[in-house]
């Protein structure tokens, strides 16, 4: 067992010990130590580029809220009622890989399959209802290749093995069900999902710019997230995912995670953005700031939140509350992974059992 994995796997012991939803200090500590350790300074190996056969996703349609219908490899039509248990059963393999697969960033794809299912539901337009998880056309060009999605051919390409594996589940549910099971599996909230999303043709790939831009305050924040149909508190509920991962310079242009446990989903997000003294970091890179031990950052986006006087109350209330963070945020995920899916009348919401409960 690498290093990496052997301190993720003590640090997760630790977790399992305390209750799921409340992290102790010294747990929070013992974790942080740890995450410290295990930070890759190494870029990310590219994977190798496997992306969907179109001709097999031709026929793929979701019927109602939960019946799919697809081509099998041989050609011919399927049509594939699942159960809660199929779902669980994908649920499963997609936890396994993140277990198994820990070669990658700070040893998790985690957080990235989180920022895919995010930045495949946040295209959506209340106004003109399009974009939004219900069609995963960030598979093609030119969605796929808008600067704020760069880097998440990793988290496609993740999932391939998996969508191998259930060829039934359409990439749309795949997506926000492998975003879903991360959060829960980085020992964060249950997140309930339901399927019922379709696959769209390249055609339907939303406009650049849908997304937010992260050297921009709250006015473009607003104007972003309102959009989609959140509000002020859900738009700092939402950004504490901040907690998990990092920022790539060959990426976004910026560098760094935003807290000691990038892994891990806590408040953290909320307790640094208050407790640090957060400085402009003197670099050859976009504005951003940084720490005193230079080892974490905030974007412009995230340092807004404690300079907007509606804003910087749900910060504190999030510092100061992680169970109060982890409901709103799941629930706040749960409706952004839905925006604009058109979900049958009475199809319920399921929840998965993580791996590590
Ligand atoms: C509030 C507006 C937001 C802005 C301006 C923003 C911006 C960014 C940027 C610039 C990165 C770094 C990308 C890279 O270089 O790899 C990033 C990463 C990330 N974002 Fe956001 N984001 C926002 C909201 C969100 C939301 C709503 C979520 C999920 C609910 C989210 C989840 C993530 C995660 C998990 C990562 C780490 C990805 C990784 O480690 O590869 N972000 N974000």
């Amino acid at each position: 067992m690498s290093a990496a994995a052997f301190s993720r796997q003590v640090a997760r012991s630790a977790l399992r010990t305390s209750t799921r939803n409340t992290f102790s200090t010294s747990t929070r500590h013992a974790f942080r130590q740890s995450g410290r350790r295990f930070y890759s300074s190494e870029p990310p190996k590219p994977s190798s580029g496997s992306g969907p056969a179109l001709g097999a996703l031709a026929g793929l349609a979701v019927v109602g809220g939960g019946y799919y219908f697809y081509q099998s490899q041989n050609g011919s039509p399927k049509v594939f009622n699942p159960t809660k248990e199929d779902y669980q059963k994908v649920y499963n393999e997609i936890a396994g890989r993140l277990e198994e697969k820990d070669d990658y960033d700070d040893g998790s794809y985690g957080p990235v399959l989180v920022r895919l299912a995010w930045h495949a539901s946040g295209t959506y337009d209340k106004e003109t209802k399009t974009g939004g998880s219900n069609g995963a056309t960030m598979r093609f060009a030119p969605e796929g290749d808008h600067g704020a999605n760069a880097g998440l051919k990793h988290a496609r390409d993740f999932l391939e093995p998996v969508k191998a594996k259930f060829p039934w589940i359409t990439y749309s549910d795949l997506w926000t069900l492998a975003g879903a099971c991360a959060i829960q599996e980085m020992q964060g909230p249950v997140v309930p999902w339901r399927p019922g999303r379709a696959d769209k043709e390249a055609a339907a790939c939303t406009p650049d710019g849908r997304l937010p831009d992260a050297a921009q305050g709250t006015k473009h924040l607003r104007d972003i997230f309102y959009r989609m149909g959140f509000n002020d508190q859900e738009i700092v509920a939402l950004a504490g995912a901040h907690a998990l991962g990092r920022c790539h310079t060959d990426r976004s242009g910026f560098d760094g995670p935003w807290t000691f446990s990038p892994t891990v989903l806590t408040n953290d997000y909320y307790t640094l953005l208050l407790d640090e003294k957060w400085h402009i970091r003197k670099w050859d890179g976009p504005k951003q700031y940084e720490d005193k031990t230079k080892g974490l950052m905030m974007l412009p986006a995230d340092y807004a939140l404690i300079e907007d006087k509606a804003m910087k109350p749900w910060v504190q209330k999030y510092a100061k509350d992680n169970d109060l963070f982890f409901k709103d945020f799941s629930e706040v995920v749960v409706k952004l992974f839905e925006l604009g899916v058109p979900f049958k009348e009475g199809s319920e919401r399921m929840t998965f059992k993580p791996t590590n409960a």
